[in-house]
Formats: structure tokens, C-alpha cells, sequence
């Protein structure tokens, strides 16, 4: 969508005067400061309303899918935060300038949402803008930042996703820290995703400021964005690492306008690739193949590695470079690797192990993370496989003899 359409069609004189404590752009320690929070070691894992809401959410809602991530098991597999994206609130501000529930839509408020969340065990996230307003024309959070961290942390909120839209045109390296600095002194650990589209090259300066952050614009349940999405992710490999992930935006799987074999690559490159695993369908009504994809513990456990290398395309042949290689560093000395098709016919893939910076000489177990097989205990030289149109085969390589990884 185009970012044109998000600027803002009002003037500063109709802000309302700053409510901090401190003035948000007094920046003359910002580089200096860091979140320091101490969460996102590996990527967070959970849910969001908005790719299969939208606007349509209530507390109904948040609630029965609280109860759906337990009672399908997501939750156990380390889905824990239940994220309410834009629309929660009501159009303007109470005359305290406090940001008020929808009444129709979330009537007990959302401390007894947080309430609710949290007896189920999960983690409740929230959603505002470093602009005036959100990109739905709630009200946006800039110089009411201290103000709404407050309110946030008073009603038990785990999480913030900070939009970017009707910003006034300031620079979101202004515009993100000052809502840092008041999570930071809310008195309550809460998980800051920056969400300004990769619109100034957040992997370059986000680090200091949120945990994660996103690099593209909106994602939409399609092939074609998913791919893109996918490579204007990798540019910023380098710059992922625990405490801080570049966000390529929420799961499309289970929405319903990709092939099973699709989301299965969806998911297999959003995991290599270290991105956020917030699921974005209605995990009340899945499929057993969205189930079963979300589910697979062994994808899950190389996107929650604690090495938190960001894998990344290493190889690319055929038309447009559409027989793709990814991969990336795993913790003891592991490899994961995925073999991706995104040709219009099946391909053979391949890959010598010294292009993935192994040992030539070494040899390697190799786990199919799909099939849940170990294919071969002495693998050496070339990783190959014929990959059906749009699936990705995702494997893990394990040294079995040492010095494998250079
Ligand atoms: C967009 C954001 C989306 C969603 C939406 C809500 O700017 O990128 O993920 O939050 O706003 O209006």
C-alpha cells in the first residue's frame, strides 16, 4: 500500500500539548540509551488479529483464541503472546487525555482481557502509533507517550506493536525512542516491536531502541508477497541478533490464498530467516494442515535457536534464479539449510557443502525437518533433492565427525 496514503491530513496546531514527563524530543541521550528489557533472546512467538480481523475484533474474540492456542497446543509450543493490533480503541481520548477501550467491542476493558490471558498462562500485546493517529484514525500515541506506557503497564500489557502512520513527517528515529524511555520507566517488562515498513532502514538503528522491528510494508496472503517480502528481509541478515529481529510482518498461514505446499515455505523461510512467528489466521476454526504446519517442533526450534543467526540465501540458478538455497548457522555446530523452489516446474536443487562454508572433508547427518526423518548419518560434498513447485525441503545438518563448520 502506498505510504502517501498513511501521511497525515491534519496540522500540528490540532495536537494536543505533551503529556510526558520528559519532552519527547529532547534526543540528547539517545544514542547513548538501549531498551535493555531483556526479552526477544530468540524471536517472539504468538498471534495478532489484524491479517485475519482487521477491524473486526472484540474481547470475545481475543479471549477464544487465549483458549484456542492452549487447547490446540500452539500455546505449549511457545505461542504465548495473544496481540490485539489496531481498532481496540475508541475514536478519541476520555478528558483525563487517557486512551479508552472501545466500549462496544472491548466493554470489561483491557486489564480484564490481560486478566483473562494471563490465567491461561499467555501474554497479552497491544497496539498504538508513533503518529497522531493510527493507521485506522484511533488515537495515536506521539507526545502521549509516557501517558499511554503508564496505562499500559496499569492494565497488565505485555507487548506494544508501534505503528507509523499520520506521523507528521518527523523521522522515526525521533518518533520511536521516546516511547522506549517510557516503557523503560512504566515499572513493567513489555516486548516493543517497531513497525515503521523498513521505511528508513530500521536494521540500522533499531537495535538500540525496540526488539524487533519490521523491514518491509504490509505482507498480504499471497505468493507473490510472501517472495518479496522474503528477499527484502534477507538484505538486513547481518542485522538480527538475540534482543532485536528484523520483523518481515506476520504469518499468512491458514488465510486461505496459498497452496499447503506454499505455507509450508512460508513458514520454513520465516523460521530460517529468525523472523517473529506471530500467527495472522483464526486459529479457532484451522485447518488440520495449518495445524500442522504451525505446529512442526522442529521448524519452530531452529527459528528459536539460541545461536540467533539469521539464515539467509545463499545460492541461486535456473530462470530469474528461481532454484533457491537458505541457510544459516544453528547452535552446536548445526546447519540448517532449505532447498526452495520458486520456479512454475519442479527443479532438482543442489548445493555443495563448501558454498554453506562447511568442511569439504567433514561429514554430516542429515534431518528432513518436514518428513521428521534422518535421511543419512554420512552425508559429505553436495546437499541435493528434487523440490516440488513453491515447497521448500528443510533440513538440518549435524556434524558427525569434527571441525565441520568453518
Ligand atoms: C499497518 C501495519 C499493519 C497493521 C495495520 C493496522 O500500518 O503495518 O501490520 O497493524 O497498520 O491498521
Amino acid at each position: 500500500m502506498a505510504i502517501a496514503a498513511r501521511l497525515p491530513p491534519i496540522s500540528d496546531g490540532e495536537l494536543q500539548k505533551p503529556t510526558s514527563r520528559i519532552h519527547p524530543f529532547d534526543t540528547s541521550n539517545y544514542g547513548k540509551l538501549q531498551l535493555n528489557n531483556g526479552l526477544a533472546l530468540t524471536p517472539q512467538m504468538g498471534w495478532n488479529s489484524w491479517n485475519f480481523f482487521a477491524c473486526n475484533i472484540n474481547e470475545t474474540v481475543i479471549k477464544e483464541t487465549a483458549d484456542a492456542l492452549v487447547s490446540s497446543g500452539l500455546a505449549d509450543l511457545g505461542y504465548n503472546y495473544v496481540n490485539i493490533d489496531d481498532c481496540w480503541s475508541s475514536l478519541t481520548r476520555n478528558t483525563k487525555g487517557e486512551l479508552v477501550p472501545d466500549p462496544k467491542t472491548f466493554p470489561s476493558g483491557i486489564k480484564d482481557l490481560a486478566d483473562y490471558v494471563h490465567n491461561k498462562g499467555l501474554k497479552l500485546g497491544i497496539y498504538s502509533d508513533a503518529g497522531v493517529f493510527t493507521c485506522q484514525v484511533r488515537p495515536g500515541s506521539l507526545y502521549h507517550e509516557n501517558a499511554d506506557a503508564d496505562i499500559f503497564a496499569s492494565w497488565g500489557v505485555d507487548y506494544l506493536k508501534y505503528d507509523n502512520c499520520y506521523n507528521l513527517g518527523i523521522k522515526p528515529e525521533k518518533r520511536y525512542p521516546p516511547m522506549r524511555e517510557a516503557l523503560n520507566s512504566s515499572g513493567r517488562t513489555i516486548f516493543y516491536s517497531l513497525c515503521e515498513w523498513g521505511v528508513d532502514n530500521p536494521a540500522l538503528w533499531a537495535s538500540k531502541v525496540g526488539n524487533s522491528w519490521r523491514t518491509t510494508d504490509d505482507i498480504s496472503d499471497s505468493w507473490v508477497s510472501m517472495t518479496t517480502i522474503a528477499d527484502l528481509n534477507d538484505k538486513w541478515a547481518s542485522y538480527a541478533g538475540p534482543g532485536g529481529w528484523n520483523d518481515p510482518d506476520m504469518l499468512e498461514v491458514g488465510n486461505g490464498g496459498m497452496s499447503y505446499v506454499e505455507y509450508r515455505a512460508h513458514f520454513s523461510i520465516w523460521a530460517l530467516m529468525k523472523a517473529p512467528l506471530l500467527i495472522g489466521c483464526d486459529v479457532r476454526n484451522m485447518t488440520s494442515e495449518t495445524l500442522e504446519i504451525l505446529s512442526n517442533e522442529e521448524v519452530i526450534s531452529v527459528n528459536q535457536d539460541p545461536l540467533g543467526v539469521q539464515g539467509r540465501k545463499v545460492s541461486v540458478e535456473g530462470k530469474d534464479g528461481c532454484s533457491q538455497v537458505w541457510a544459516g548457522p544453528l547452535s552446536k555446530n548445526r546447519l540448517v539449510v532449505a532447498l526452495w523452489n520458486r520456479c512454475s516446474e519442479a527443479v532438482t536443487i543442489t548445493s555443495k557443502l563448501e558454498t554453506l562454508g562447511l568442511d569439504a572433508t567433514a561429514t554430516f547427518s542429515v534431518r528432513n525437518l518436514w518428513k521428521h526423518e534422518t535421511l543419512a548419518e554420512n552425508v559429505s560434498g553436495t546437499l541435493g533433492a528434487q523440490v516440488d513447485v513453491h515447497d521448500c525441503k528443510m533440513y538440518i545438518l549435524s556434524p558427525t565427525c569434527s571441525h565441520a563448520i568453518s
